[in-house]
């Protein structure tokens, strides 16, 4: 139980004292710091339930909550508000506590099991900028998930089935007609033929056959039909696609790390339609799969749906598997691998209908347990400055790499520190960028859309990556100086700065709350950031190091390592990694 859980309980059985029950008791840091830190708002919900004035019910609590040593300067204002603060031993207490252990300020949950969908990229493309937000977010969520007690795994859901691939595999029959991956006669061994191809190419190849497949209709065609042969895992064909997912599978790996991103499972979507067979059977059963225009499709409107709600495509009329049904086919794969009580897919909110589709399918045929949570984490876009999802000059689509190279380029530039050489300089510049990036990306609530300002978010001062690691840093190069002091107990502050810092430290449940309710980083972003600078403001007016008065100058280091542990967890939750110096 977090140290603020603790509180609430105490002050709970406060109120039963004065012969009252409230099951979840309603504190919050107060917005009227003249009248108290915190405000308890439970007298207002006890006079409905027990038909009494709130002003009255306020007065019985309070006589008791006078005895509390936790707390002083009770008051009541307005209709049956109580305000109080913090007496000083009981934030002694939450500082000492949180100093020798965080997570003892940290509530867990009754253990869940949940994946959590949040890879996308795509076999034989390159990253871009929506994949980004899948990653952070989803990292960030996952993270977090495991921190509250969730047994959660991430699952990189590659798009390794669809036409593009089909595409990819056309362009590379134009260029090399001779491989024998497009010989029936064949009868050698497919591992053995070396593939003249790269990543780059793959990158290169899959727009020009995307732009050809859009002016030649029989170019086209026969993309559809090598996508059915590689689907049905015709030889040649089949031998071709899974060395091209080889192939770049390894380069994706590499974006996720630099992206600070990793899956405890690697499937891709044709893994999932290894239980496409028995999916389909499963809906064939029930009589769930009808014909719409020579396709294969399961109908999930409702009679009190508002919007018109199309049928989840499971064989596109050419033949192929569509998109749909490797999401289907994923749950299907989720609950017998896996049996997760929960399922998040952080993906872009523009496929909320999709997902809806596929929820609903999932549900009509029970797919999973009632009880079983499934959950699209939507996300807006990040734009340019013309309000539209943001583009290379050209108006084309920014790979990943790109774009974490121009944050790059920028970060690099803030590394000013001259006792850093280049070398060195340039892996610093990269952390800082990447912390830069993820940072602006979890800052907003993730279902708005925000805009993409590479010096804003490079900045050093602000709500950005960087200032969060150049402060974090300083905390620890100063307790660093402090190395021959052991570090142990506070007992002695000075005034309102550090009460700041000790009340934050106290809230960080609730944080963390909100964002497992919203699935959201930007409640924990703005902690940091929260957290961060009222130490920087202490910092400040403060000499630490040679504060004369050993009890405070002790007091201090406490609070400093107290934070920087949390800037520490929190940071790593976000994704972010915290270079050495900067
Ligand atoms: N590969 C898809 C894309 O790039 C995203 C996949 C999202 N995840 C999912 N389970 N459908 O658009």
């Amino acid at each position: 139980m977090s140290i603020l859980k603790d509180f609430e309980q105490e002050l709970k059985k406060d109120i039963k004292k004065a012969g009252y029950e409230v099951e979840n008791l309603s504190l919050e840091p107060s917005n009227r710091r003249d009248l108290g830190e915190y405000q308890l708002n439970d007298a207002m919900q006890l006079a409905k339930k027990y038909k009494e004035n709130p002003r009255a019910i306020a007065e019985k609590i309070v006589k008791f909550l006078e005895k509390n040593k936790r707390i002083i300067d009770i008051n009541i204002a307005g209709p049956g508000f109580i305000n109080f603060s913090l007496s000083e031993e009981y934030t002694y207490e939450i500082v000492n506590k949180m100093h020798e252990d965080i997570f003892s300020n940290i509530d867990r949950i009754e253990p869940k099991k949940v994946i959590i969908d949040y890879g996308g990229a795509n076999v034989a493309k390159a990253l871009h900028v929506g994949h980004l937000r899948s990653a952070n977010i989803g990292e960030a969520l996952k993270r977090l998930a495991k921190l509250v007690g969730y047994d959660a795994l991430g699952d990189a859901h590659l798009g390794d089935f669809g036409r593009p691939l089909g595409l990819v595999i056309k362009e590379i029959k134009e260029e090399y007609p001779d491989l024998p991956y497009f010989n029936p006669n064949y009868t050698g061994d497919y591992s053995e033929v070396k593939l003249p191809i790269t990543n780059e190419d793959l990158e290169r190849i899959y727009p020009l056959a995307s732009n050809k497949s859009k002016e030649d209709e029989e170019y086209l065609e026969d993309a559809r039909d090598i996508t059915m042969k590689f689907q049905s895992k015709e030889k040649g064909y089949y031998d071709l696609w899974k060395k091209i997912v080889d192939i770049s599978k390894e380069e994706i790996k590499k974006t996720y790390d630099s992206l600070n991103t990793s899956f405890e499972i690697w499937n891709g979507e044709s893994d999932e339609m290894e239980y496409f067979d028995e999916l389909y059977r499963i809906y064939a059963e029930k009589g769930f799969i009808t014909e719409s225009e020579g396709a294969k499709v399961i109908e999930v409107a409702e009679e009190d749906d508002n919007s018109p709600m199309p049928p989840l495509m499971m064989v596109k009329t050419n033949g192929t598997k569509s998109y749909d049904s490797t999401d289907l086919a994923a749950i299907l794969e989720r609950k017998r691998n896996y049996n997760p009580d929960e399922i998040w897919y952080v993906v872009d909110g523009r496929q909320s209908l999709h997902f809806e589709q596929v929820f609903r399918a999932a549900r009509k045929a029970n797919l999973v347990d009632k009880q079983v949570k499934l959950e699209h984490i939507g996300f807006g876009t990040m734009n340019g400055k013309d309000g539209k999802p943001f583009k290379t000059r050209d108006g084309g689509v920014m790979s990943l790499n790109q774009l974490i190279d121009l944050v790059y380029q920028e970060t690099y530039k803030k590394i000013t520190n001259e006792s850093i050489m280049e070398d060195e300089k340039k892996e610093i510049a990269k952390k800082v960028a990447i912390a830069a990036l993820k940072y602006a990306d979890l800052l907003p609530f993730r279902g708005t859309d925000y805009m993409f300002e590479v010096e804003k978010f490079a900045d050093l001062e602000g709500k950005t990556g960087p200032y969060l690691l150049y402060s974090t840093i300083r905390m620890k190069s100063l307790l660093a100086k402090a190395k021959d002091i052991k570090i142990e107990k506070s007992s002695k502050f000075k005034g309102k700065t550090e009460r700041e810092i000790i009340l934050t430290l106290l809230n960080l449940p609730l944080s963390i709350k909100k964002a497992l309710a919203t699935k959201s980083l930007n409640e924990i972003s703005e902690y940091i950031y929260k957290l961060t600078a009222s130490y920087n403001t202490f910092y400040a007016e403060n000499k630490i190091l040679v504060e004369e008065d050993e009890k405070r100058k002790m007091s201090w280091l406490v609070l400093t390592e107290t934070v920087y542990k949390v800037n520490c967890l929190l940071l790593d939750i976000l994704g972010i990694v915290i270079p050495d110096k900067m």
